[in-house]
């Protein structure tokens, strides 16, 4: 006998109908039963697709009895209370990115994680991306060797990105839409606690007052630097991703397809070398202490070769009903995600003229 679990989505807008479609297609692992919008016919038309009721109220959504899991997926400044809000009604939660937008979020989400233990999670989908999946494969192969530098470049359209994600006053910002993936994935490459929060944000084209351009370098306890970059006015993408190991470089493109890595041969070592105080030995001699590198050259296809966005979203539904039913950990810690957070306020402070709501 199967147990599904019984779920309802809050705020069915972009993202909100993408969790109903993926949660709803294994109807042994999910069922459908709640569907929640103030716009009446977003709900009501989710509530028809996908079976189950509609609502046009969070309170009275809060009273269905019957849903176990609450996908929280409304704009970002609502996400905190509302998370705690269906906490307090007994449901398990999945909140959407950012987590929070404001300091006082940050304080409500950090106390939750400590009442409601195994009852709230956070959805970074994009740690399930499967290009950066491989990538932390391919550094445990040790083919890169100790990772020195991690470059993360979302780069969006050359665009004038003009809805409620690009206000401040709604909680917007390219900090608040895309860095907490970004970050999240930074932080699993550093693999280490970050010392050294460094940033600016920019407003370059978009017509609202937010932040479309922001650059963030972070620095590991273990000197790994992380630089990250995620911008809608770059008319020349560049790399997606780009690690520099000592042993190897890696990268790949914004459309995540394959890996580009150039590494040492896994037998070679490096035999002894002495930097001298003096120039080449004759004029015009290269510099480098080794003349030969053993080079290895490979492109790798990104695996499983399939859609990125769905992806993510299948792999979060599959995570969490393992974490739900089976105990099994989530990928995405809490304590991940509240690092992210962490950061994001950090780098708020340090850009202030772009923290106009605290
Ligand atoms: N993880 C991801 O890949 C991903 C992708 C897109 C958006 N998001 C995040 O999801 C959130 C929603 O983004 P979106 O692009 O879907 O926005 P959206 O504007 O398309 O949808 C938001 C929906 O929430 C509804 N809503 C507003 N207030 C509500 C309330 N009090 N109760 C119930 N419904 C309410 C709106 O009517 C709308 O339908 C944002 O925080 C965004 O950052 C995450």
């Amino acid at each position: 006998m199967t147990n599904p679990i019984k779920f309802g989505v809050c705020g069915l807008g972009r993202i909100g109908v993408k969790h109903c479609q993926f949660f709803s297609k294994d109807r042994d692992q999910y069922q459908p039963v709640a569907f929640c919008d103030i716009d009446s016919p977003r709900a009501h038309s989710a509530a028809s697709e996908f079976g189950g009721t509609p609502y046009t109220s969070f309170t009275t959504f809060l009273e269905d009895p019957e849903i176990e899991l609450a996908i929280i997926a409304t704009p970002s400044l609502d996400h905190a209370r509302n998370a705690e809000e269906a906490l307090a009604a007994g449901m398990t939660v999945l909140l959407e990115k950012p987590i929070g937008v404001t300091a006082e979020d940050f304080k409500i989400l950090q106390s939750l994680d400590q009442i409601y233990p195994g009852k709230l999670y956070f959805g970074h989908n994009h740690r399930f991306e499967p290009a950066f999946q491989n990538t932390l494969a391919i550094i445990e192969e040790g083919l890169l060797g100790n990772i020195q530098v991690v470059k993360l470049r979302k780069h969006h359209m050359f665009a004038r990105r003009n809805d409620w994600q690009m206000r401040l006053d709604c909680g917007g910002g390219q900090l608040s839409v895309w860095a907490p993936h970004l970050l999240d994935q930074s932080l699993q490459l550093i693999g280490a606690p970050v010392s050294k929060v460094e940033s600016y944000l920019r407003s370059i084209l978009t017509p609202g007052d937010a932040d479309d351009h922001v650059r963030i370098i972070l620095t590991g306890e273990n000197d790994v630097v992380a630089e990250l970059e995620i911008s809608n006015s770059v008319a020349i993408p560049g790399p997606h991703c780009t690690i520099y190991g000592d042993r190897g470089t890696l990268i790949y493109g914004q459309e995540q397809s394959e890996i580009q890595l150039k590494y040492l041969a896994p037998q070679f070592h490096w035999p002894e070398a002495t930097a001298s105080n003096t120039g080449s030995p004759v004029p015009g001699e290269n510099w480098a202490a080794d003349q030969e590198l053993p080079w290895v050259e490979e492109i790798r296809k990104v695996e499983p070769d399939t859609n990125m966005w769905t992806h993510v979203e299948v792999e979060l539904a599959r995570h969490l009903h393992a974490a739900i039913r089976e105990g099994v950990p989530f990928p995405v810690k809490n304590e991940d995600a509240l690092e992210v957070f962490r950061i994001t306020e950090t780098v708020k402070k340090q850009n202030s003229q772009f923290n106009s709501i605290g």
